[in-house]
């Protein structure tokens, strides 16, 4: 009797075991091949026979997880099958195999990548082409303690050049259950250490899980040179959330002409240091900043795609690519609250839809 026990809060994407008879062989009959939450048998690329595990007789049926599939496949995936389907697992669970008296050789296979049952449904407010599937689809969250979320901001901190307007565009969409619900989920969105707004709640805005939904600020900077502009999320806890926590799934930053100027040019980016920041953060989260290159149409835009496995952040294959975009249309002079005065500093407007 071999047992798998998979703790797993993410990923574990197919199981194969095998049992040589009472000697050390692999013989194919006595060979297991299970490929997580997949419903269907199916075959790789090397022609080996997988079962699904849905309805395998390995899988208890009772809280089994729930089935989920990568967002994208590399291309250097040799084969989509059994990496690209995954049984997500909130609390332990047991795969029995029965075998013979043996050594048994068991090999776990993991892939990656963002997994989410839920589909991505645009609603009339937000066309498709405000962003692709894929910022959507994955998130930057806070994490799952309570406690260690109240103690930080989720920060993103981004370098741009002074005396530029800048829209920023928060996209937000909620995508993993539990949260479905109004005020599960609550959070601050500071920008540049001003609050833009207070109970930020992703449900509230886009109606339920799966539907965008997206934000626009307008920041004003003044004088020269490079700056650090700061985006923070954090727990708001007045309304009384569920949960604690921030989400965040993309950002863009378009970089705009001022009133009256017709010029976008910056000085010269330093050459990005490994790790731009590093400092107060208790996680390692997610400094994921690319400003730069791509000047087209009189923008520059920057996207985050933000990752998220169930609040634990990974490093090296963040989302983050460049794109330009034509930004809704913001106010050409927006009025000042009286918060430009020393030599670089920035104001916040709200623009677009909410
Ligand atoms: C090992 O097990 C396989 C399959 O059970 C069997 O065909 C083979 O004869 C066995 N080899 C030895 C040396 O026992
Ligand atoms: C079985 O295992 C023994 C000891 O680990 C090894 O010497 C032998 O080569 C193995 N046989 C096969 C067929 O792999
Ligand atoms: C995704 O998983 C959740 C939680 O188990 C479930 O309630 C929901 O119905 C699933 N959605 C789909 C589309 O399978
Ligand atoms: C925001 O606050 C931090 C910490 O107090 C400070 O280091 C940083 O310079 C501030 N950023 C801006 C843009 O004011
Ligand atoms: C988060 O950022 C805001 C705005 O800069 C600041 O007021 C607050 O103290 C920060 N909170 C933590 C826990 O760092």
């Amino acid at each position: 009797m071999a047992m798998a026990r998979c703790l797993l809060l993410l990923a574990i994407v197919s199981l194969a075991a095998a049992e040589g008879g009472g000697n050390n062989s692999t013989d194919s009959a006595g060979q297991v091949r299970l490929s997580c939450g997949a419903s269907a048998p199916a075959t790789d690329s090397d022609g080996r026979a997988w079962e699904g595990d849905s309805t395998s007789k390995f899988l208890a049926s009772t809280n089994a997880g729930v089935a989920a599939r990568a967002s994208y496949q590399d291309p250097p995936l040799p084969s989509s099958v059994p990496y690209v389907t995954a049984r997500v697992f909130a609390s332990s669970h047991t795969y029995t195999f029965l075998v013979s008296p043996g050594r048994v050789f068991l090999r776990l296979y993991f892939y990656p990548a963002d997994y989410s049952n839920v589909t991505i449904q645009y609603p009339p407010s937000v066309p498709p082409h405000i962003a692709p599937e894929g910022v959507y689809a994955s998130a930057r969250s806070m994490g799952p303690y309570a406690q260690i979320n109240l103690n930080y901001n989720l920060t993103w901190i981004l370098p741009v050049d002074s005396g530029f307007y800048y829209l920023l565009r928060f996209h937000f969409c909620e995508v993993l259950y539990p949260i479905t619900k109004v005020n599960q989920r609550s959070f601050f969105i500071y920008i540049n250490n001003q609050t833009a707004q207070e109970q930020m709640d992703v449900i509230g805005r886009s109606g339920g899980i799966g539907v965008p939904v997206y934000t626009d600020y307008l920041v004003v900077t003044t004088g020269s040179g490079q700056t650090d502009m700061w985006v923070a999320l954090h727990p708001d806890l007045s309304s009384r959330p569920e949960y604690f926590d921030a989400i965040l799934n993309g950002l863009e930053v378009f970089k705009l002409q001022t009133y009256g100027s017709n010029n976008l040019a910056g000085a010269n980016l330093p050459i990005p240091q490994k790790q731009p920041y590093q400092g107060e953060f208790k996680r390692k989260s997610a400094v994921a900043a690319a400003v730069g290159g791509a000047v087209a149409g009189g923008l520059l835009a920057v996207l985050i795609g933000c990752l998220c496995a169930c609040g634990i952040c990974r490093r090296g294959r963040k989302a983050t690519s460049v794109v330009v975009c034509e930004p809704e249309a913001v106010p050409e002079q927006p009025a000042h609250h009286g918060l430009l005065s020393s030599t670089k500093s920035s104001a916040l407007f709200k623009s677009g839809q909410t």
